[in-house]
């Protein structure tokens, strides 16, 4: 199955269909779509409705989603999760049990995640598990969620020895991107963000990592069509490789572009130090030269993709880990990725700008690539 082209002129709302059998649904792009009841007129009906937020997001859009809800549901609450990575944790899934239990909510309840990943992957694991399983919606609130993780149905909270390592595969009933929404989201989230668009060009697209290339002084000043674009071929992307494979049984491993990496640099580095989105952005960096340096492409990929990641606003240096033995750090953490098995780590490299491959590689081979990418 080869990737559908990119349509070139957004339009407003947009829609990406997910192609999961009985479990497909719909991605709307659009700006100002979260205010409007049409928006969740064909979702499952229930007698209540929560919507999960933050104590950041909650008081900019709950009230708008709220009153918007209100045509479909009697009775619609709000619940005000504390904000940040350290908080995707067992005792804040807790609270959502607690504000579903204590509400009355049954099993036709729909749970919207009003929010970004953290919300999203709570709100969804909260939803797979909840009674077993009641519907939810994602209305991703950062560019990081709306073009990657309110997509594809991953769901879950950290262990405080590995990042997402309790969750499920749940897949939402609708994602509704607001791209209003992300005025008000701080520069540093909205870099964040363009990790994981810039991940997309490199792993599948060349053309649309041509179009970042191009694009990105639009893409950091939040220019309406470039964003509505940007989030519309990224979701067009998530939506192929989902569709092909949901469980990660092969192909979506290549979304993980990155992340194996970054997920050490956020561990390593305590959840929050770094923005998930940086830690990736980096990671892109470090996979980018392993590939360089297993022959798979030339230098002048990487210093193309050094200059991207250096221009979204992103780190392109890897923290220090540990002074003794940094590349010993970085590789006990990413051990514990799930891409690993028996100890042997799996990395997505490039084979070639759009073209993504899965390897494990020689341990002198990535702790050299882990010491030449490390600041001093
Ligand atoms: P986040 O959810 O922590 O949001 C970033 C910050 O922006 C938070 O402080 C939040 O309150 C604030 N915020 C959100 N929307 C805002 C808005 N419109 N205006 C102002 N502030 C706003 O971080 P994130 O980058 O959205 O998500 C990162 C998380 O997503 C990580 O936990 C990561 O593991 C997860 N993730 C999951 C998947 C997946 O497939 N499920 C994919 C990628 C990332
Ligand atoms: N963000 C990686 C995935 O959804 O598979």
């Amino acid at each position: 199955m080869s990737l559908p082209s990119a349509v070139t002129t957004p339009v407003s709302p947009a829609r990406v269909a997910i192609d999961l059998g009985t479990r497909s649904y719909a991605i709307t792009i659009g700006a100002g779509v979260l205010d409007q009841p049409g928006t969740y007129a064909d979702l499952p009906r229930a007698s209540q409705a929560l919507i999960v937020s933050n104590t950041t997001v909650a008081p900019l859009y709950a009230q708008r989603v709220r009153t918007a809800l209100a045509a479909h549901y009697p009775q619609v609450h709000v619940l005000a999760l504390p904000d940040g990575e350290a908080y995707k944790t067992w005792e804040t899934l807790q609270l959502i049990f607690d504000a579903l239990l204590s509400h009355g909510c049954d099993r036709k309840t729909v749970l919207f995640a009003l929010g970004g990943g953290v919300v999203g992957d709570m709100t969804g694991f909260a939803a797979a598990s909840f009674m077993r399983g009641v519907p939810f919606v994602q209305i991703p609130t950062t560019l990081l969620a709306q073009v990657d993780s309110s997509v594809g149905g991953k769901t879950g909270i950290n262990h405080p020895l590995g990042k997402n390592m309790v969750g499920a595969f749940y897949q939402p009933h609708r994602v509704v991107c607001d791209l209003d929404t992300l005025q008000t989201l701080p520069p540093r989230e909205l870099s964040a963000g363009l990790a994981e668009i810039i991940k997309y060009g490199p792993i599948a697209d060349r053309v649309f990592l041509d179009w970042i290339e191009a694009h990105l002084p639009d893409l950091r000043s939040c220019e309406p069509r470039a964003m509505a674009y940007a989030v519309q071929r990224s979701c067009e992307i998530k939506a192929w490789v989902v569709s092909q494979d949901e469980r990660e049984a092969g192909l979506r491993a290549i979304l993980n572009f990155g992340h194996t990496f970054g997920h050490a640099i956020e561990a390593g580095m305590g959840y929050g130090a770094w923005l998930h989105g940086e830690a990736v952005g980096c990671g892109m960096v470090m996979a980018a030269r392993l590939s360089a340096a297993l022959g798979l492409v030339d230098t002048g990929f990487v210093d193309r993709l050094v200059r991207l990641v250096a221009a979204a606003g992103l780190p392109v240096r890897g923290p220090v880990l540990d002074i003794s033995d940094n590349a010993g750090r970085y590789l006990e953490l990413m051990r514990l990725d799930k891409k690993a098995h028996a100890g042997a780590i799996t990395f997505v490299l490039i084979d070639g700008p759009g073209r993504a491959v899965m390897r494990e590689a020689p341990e002198d081979v990535v702790r050299g690539v882990i010491d030449a990418c490390c600041a001093a």
